[in-house]
């Protein structure tokens, strides 16, 4: 973005293709890093005189308008963080943003609405997704890549949509871009991963990765279950995805091959059932052994023992990587064992990178101060592919 700036975008229409897909509860908005994450980029172009036109998608609507989805409150939100009035358009392609971008001033913006009411944007079918993207190319003469939570997808506006304009990466995606090369060249030893969340299935690339760079690999959340499970134990009535035993299995032998430290929980809070997120009643789960959890109950977080014995892992790490929260952290009575993992993460000398998604969204809605950690990024699947080393769309896109 530097050389755009250069270079001049005074009166140029500039379209940002940010990743402001942020958690919403009932219309309003619970986490907004991602919306504060792109403001460098969207103010250094408003304030060099371009008429800005940012481009989100918003959740998983069916490539069809869906009012549950609208990207208006994000717009809302950006417009306050500017402080400035942000004009938005109820379409996407139509008249609607073609009206609203014509009738932009050089240092204004205006948002369009969601990415994904069009079927194009997420089309596997070529030709389907060149059209959408030569509509989104109508409605600018630059391309500035800076939604990094979306980088990994093969959609319109994050890989066909570069290839038909001058494209450039905004300061987002060079920063978060620059971090990861922190976690994949020359990395500081001991290199401590945490992961979590809750499928064993969205990690098995990361962790083939990881066995090959980390030297210490701590596991929570609903994934800890299949590994339990793989070691022999039981899990009671706790997340289990029993097709990937055998994938674990073979992942413990490799660590323990090439001296990659394991570190599953020795306790667990396990209750009869998942809790009400919403009513948030208090709830009376019981701490067992890792190895001993009754067949009517089901984990729900880490416990305590854990929660010290993760902390003292982390310790001494010079470089650590967290993804996952380690138990439902969005209820109080399971939010300890996420809540050890952040506290030792801020405590840590380490350089610390929290991987995107849930986790970031934890150690904000959690309260802690995003400064104290080494970098939040904003995207949870981009980084962990961009760990596992796979090309992503939206870098390569930017890079031709
Ligand atoms: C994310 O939340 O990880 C990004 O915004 C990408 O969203 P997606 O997983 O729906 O493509």
């Amino acid at each position: 973005i530097d050389e755009l700036l250069a270079e001049g975008v005074d009166g140029k229409r500039v379209l940002v293709r940010a990743d402001l897909n942020v958690p919403l509860a009932d219309g309003t908005i619970t986490d907004d890093g991602r919306i504060r994450a792109v403001l460098p980029t969207v103010k250094a172009l408003a304030d060099a005189g371009a008429k800005v036109v940012v481009a989100s998608h918003l959740g998983r609507p069916k490539g069809a308008p869906d009012p549950a989805f609208s990207l208006l409150p994000a717009a809302e939100r950006l417009g306050e963080l500017l402080g400035a009035p942000v004009a938005f358009a109820q379409d996407t392609v139509g008249p609607a943003a073609h009206e609203a971008v014509d009738g932009l001033q050089p240092g204004q913006v205006a948002v369009i609405e969601n990415l994904r009411f069009n079927s194009g944007e997420t089309s596997k079918d070529d030709t389907e997704r060149g059209e959408f993207a030569d509509r989104l190319a109508a409605l600018a003469d630059v391309y500035v890549g800076d939604g990094f939570g979306a980088v990994h997808r093969k959609h319109a506006s994050v890989f066909d949509l570069p290839a038909r304009l001058p494209h450039y990466a905004g300061h987002l995606i060079a920063s978060e871009v620059g971090v990861l090369r922190r976690l994949t060249d020359d990395v500081k030893r001991p290199y401590a991963v945490v992961l979590g969340g809750a499928k064993v299935s969205d990690k098995l690339g990361v962790i083939d990765h990881l066995l090959e760079k980390a030297d210490r690999i701590l596991v929570g959340g609903g994934m800890a279950y299949t590994f339990l499970k793989a070691k022999g134990y039981e899990i009671g009535a706790s997340l289990l995805q029993e097709d990937q035993i055998p994938a674990v299995q073979e992942y413990l032998r490799r660590a323990e091959e090439r001296g990659v430290e394991f570190v599953l929980p020795v306790d667990v809070l396990a209750a009869d059932r998942f809790p009400d997120l919403k009513a948030k009643a208090q709830e009376d789960p019981g701490t067992f052994a890792a190895d001993a959890i009754p067949s009517d109950r089901m984990g729900l977080d880490i416990g305590p023992e854990t929660g010290k014995l993760y902390a003292s892992k982390l310790a001494d790490a010079a470089t650590v990587f967290w993804n996952g929260p380690m138990g439902v952290f969005e209820h109080p009575d399971y939010a300890e064992g996420t809540k050890a993992v952040a506290q030792a993460l801020v405590e840590s000398p380490a350089f610390t990178v929290v991987g995107g998604g849930d986790s970031a969204a934890a150690v904000r809605t959690l309260g802690f101060d995003e400064n104290a950690f080494g970098h939040i990024s904003t995207g949870g699947g981009a980084s962990l592919e961009y760990l596992e080393g796979k090309t992503l769309p939206g870098l390569a896109a930017l890079e031709n």
